[in-house]
């Protein structure tokens, strides 16, 4: 009997981190051909603890690339200054500067966000690949947002289901430009392309049925309906219990990681590289559903 190479079921362990969330893949090698039932042991693996970090990936940015769409089409970055080349699916989060050129975006991740949120189609899931790592720093915080829903207090999970809030992706562009030199000015056509949207503040996972916070003091404005006041308060109360210590995971990256995480169960940080030091990633971003 011949089997094809899709066919081949690899040896692999998946190993949940003793923390709040994640979970390592050890011992699956993407550059072979992934059968479905791997496939399924993945997806699984990613809807369970939200965070999966394979280990050892020494694959090329069209292998990123095709393993991302196996779970739904991309989603190209508004900068598209920071593109790789001959790849538009990949955004190059990096701070090395050549030539007195940032080669990447380099303060992405600065404040606790979901990846693209400001979308009428936010991001299903993201995958970072570590290409050069600093010998220090450059962490990644995840934050997980059905814990965040399910450890808020009674009176305040009344106040805030069914209420819905304002994302965009210009709530902090000003601020952020002002300290970094990874912020172009925007053309009218990014501009275009960023407009605001309102989703709920509580979300249902599409796939596993849980509820989230989906706020973050990155892209989220407002509470519709709210007075000004009212809505910031709420909105900084909601911020400070999402990232609660008990709620978080620190990813200390290790050569060759591909981490795959799930926009719609988590918020994520980038925890700072110093400036002296090289980092750079590659990035691949699923997109998802209408949140509801
Ligand atoms: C991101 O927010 O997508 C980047 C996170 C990181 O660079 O650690």
């Amino acid at each position: 009997m011949t089997f094809a190479a899709a066919d081949i079921v690899q040896d692999f362990e998946i190993r949940p981190f003793d923390a709040a969330l994640g979970a390592e893949v050890v011992g699956l090698d993407l550059n072979q051909p992934l059968s479905s039932a791997d496939f399924q042991r993945i997806h699984r693996a990613h809807l369970d603890h939200h965070v999966v970090v394979f280990r050892d990936q020494r694959i090329t940015p069209a292998q990123q690339v095709a393993f991302s769409r196996r779970f739904g089409p991309l989603q190209i970055h508004v900068l598209h200054q920071f593109q790789l080349a001959n790849h538009p699916e990949i955004l190059i989060v990096s701070n090395v500067v050549e030539n007195g050129k940032p080669i990447g975006l380099g303060d992405a991740g600065h404040f606790w966000h979901s990846d693209l949120s400001y979308k009428e189609k936010p991001s299903l899931g993201s995958l970072l690949h570590a290409i050069e790592l600093p010998a220090q720093g450059g962490d990644t915080l995840f934050a997980n947002m059905h814990t965040a829903w399910e450890t808020l207090p009674p009176a305040l999970q009344r106040k805030v289901e069914g209420l819905r809030a304002e994302h965009t992706y210009l709530a902090r562009y000003a601020e952020l430009q002002q300290r970094s030199p990874w912020r172009p000015n925007l053309t009218p056509e990014q501009i275009a392309q960023v407009k605001p949207v309102v989703h709920p503040v509580v979300r249902t996972h599409p796939e596993t049925g849980r509820k989230a916070l989906f706020v973050s003091e990155h892209f989220t404005t407002r509470i519709i309906g709210l007075p000004d006041d009212e809505s910031r308060t709420l909105l900084d109360e909601l911020f400070a219990h999402s990232v609660k210590p008990e709620h978080v995971y620190r990813h200390q990256w290790r050569e060759h990681d591909l981490v795959f995480w799930d926009n719609r169960s988590l918020l994520h940080l980038a925890g700072g590289t110093p400036d002296d030091l090289r980092r750079v990633m590659y990035r691949t971003t699923i997109e998802g559903d209408t949140p509801f």
